[in-house]
């Protein structure tokens, strides 16, 4: 092996038409960035501004090659290109995430993608939003993004959850359970209004049928009433002398849950988590 292979710099050393397809390939995915940012921006006037105003873009484009060093085992390098990213864009990308073509993060002051984090082709973000951990599991930790899927603007997006392919997510959620390809949801927990691109009809008026997905803050209040209702009916009895009807747990196993309990299995809530 001669001394002359050794010390060549990289691109010297790479074959023609590997580095020429390289480039083509650099070329086609920046052009691709350009043109999901001008669509997805009404405010993306020209070419010229998306390449020096975007944030979101140069996250990406710094993210790609941070992702590159980390899959050479280039742990700390890829560590510090994606800090450089953090502090020049507001936008914090783990160089292990993968993430996937045409993805767009609109404004993105605030984004932060955890390591584990799988992105598919299409997605947009917007600012602040979290693709992150619960801060219990270990592996595999973070959100799996379909292609397809957007998620507004300060939305929470929590452990490894699956987006289904085209789902939104409304601004301000915050999700901890899968959501369905083509569906929408909002709120905290995030609960859907919109399932196979079909308005959920009523969600702040539950169907008490259940033939409809329900509405867990309503249920919740639901079930505060009859808790209530109930109340009142021992403190009748109590007053009235009565000893009140005792409340039959559904089998000989179960305890009764408490009110706290109750309530938390409704909204999906962590035992312990308050309410
Ligand atoms: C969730 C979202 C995608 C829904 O859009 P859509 O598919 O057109 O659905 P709709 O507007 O018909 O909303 C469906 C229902 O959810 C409610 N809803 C919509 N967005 C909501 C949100 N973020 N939080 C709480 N409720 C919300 C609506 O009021 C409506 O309720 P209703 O049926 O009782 O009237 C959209 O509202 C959203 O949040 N987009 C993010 C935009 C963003 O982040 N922009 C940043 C720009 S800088």
């Amino acid at each position: 092996m001669g001394a002359s292979s050794e010390g060549a710099p990289i691109l010297a050393r790479m074959p023609r038409r590997s580095l020429l397809a390289w480039l083509g390939g650099a070329k086609e995915s920046l052009a691709r960035d350009i043109e999901v940012a001008r669509e997805r921006d009404p405010a993306a006037r020209s070419t010229a501004e998306v390449l020096l105003c975007y944030p979101g873009l140069h996250a990406v484009w710094l993210h790609r090659g941070a992702h590159r060093l980390w899959n050479r085992g280039l742990r700390l390098p890829a560590r510090l290109v994606s800090q450089f990213s953090r502090s020049f864009t507001g936008i914090e990308i783990h160089p292990g995430a993968t993430i996937g073509p045409g993805f767009f993060i609109d404004h993105g002051m605030g984004v932060v993608i955890g390591e584990t984090t799988e992105i598919g082709e299409d997605v947009t973000l917007y600012q602040g939003v979290t693709l992150g951990g619960t801060g219990k599991e270990t592996g595999k930790r973070h959100p799996t993004v379909q292609d397809g899927v957007t998620v507004g603007t300060g939305a929470n997006v929590l452990g490894p959850v699956v987006l289904g392919e085209g789902a939104k997510v409304g601004a301000g959620s915050i999700v901890v359970k899968d959501v369905p390809p083509y569906s929408t949801v909002v709120g905290n927990p995030g609960r859907p209004v919109i399932v196979d691109g079909q308005k959920v009809r009523d969600v702040h008026h539950p169907d008490m049928q259940h033939t409809r997905l329900p509405d867990p803050v309503a249920e919740a209040m639901a079930c505060l009433v009859r808790r209530v209702t109930e109340l009142e009916q021992d403190l009748a009895d109590l007053r009235a002398g009565r000893t009140p009807a005792p409340r039959i747990p559904a089998s000989d196993e179960d305890c009764l849950p408490t009110a706290q309990e109750e309530i938390s299995s409704i909204l999906g809530l962590n035992p312990g988590a308050g309410i």
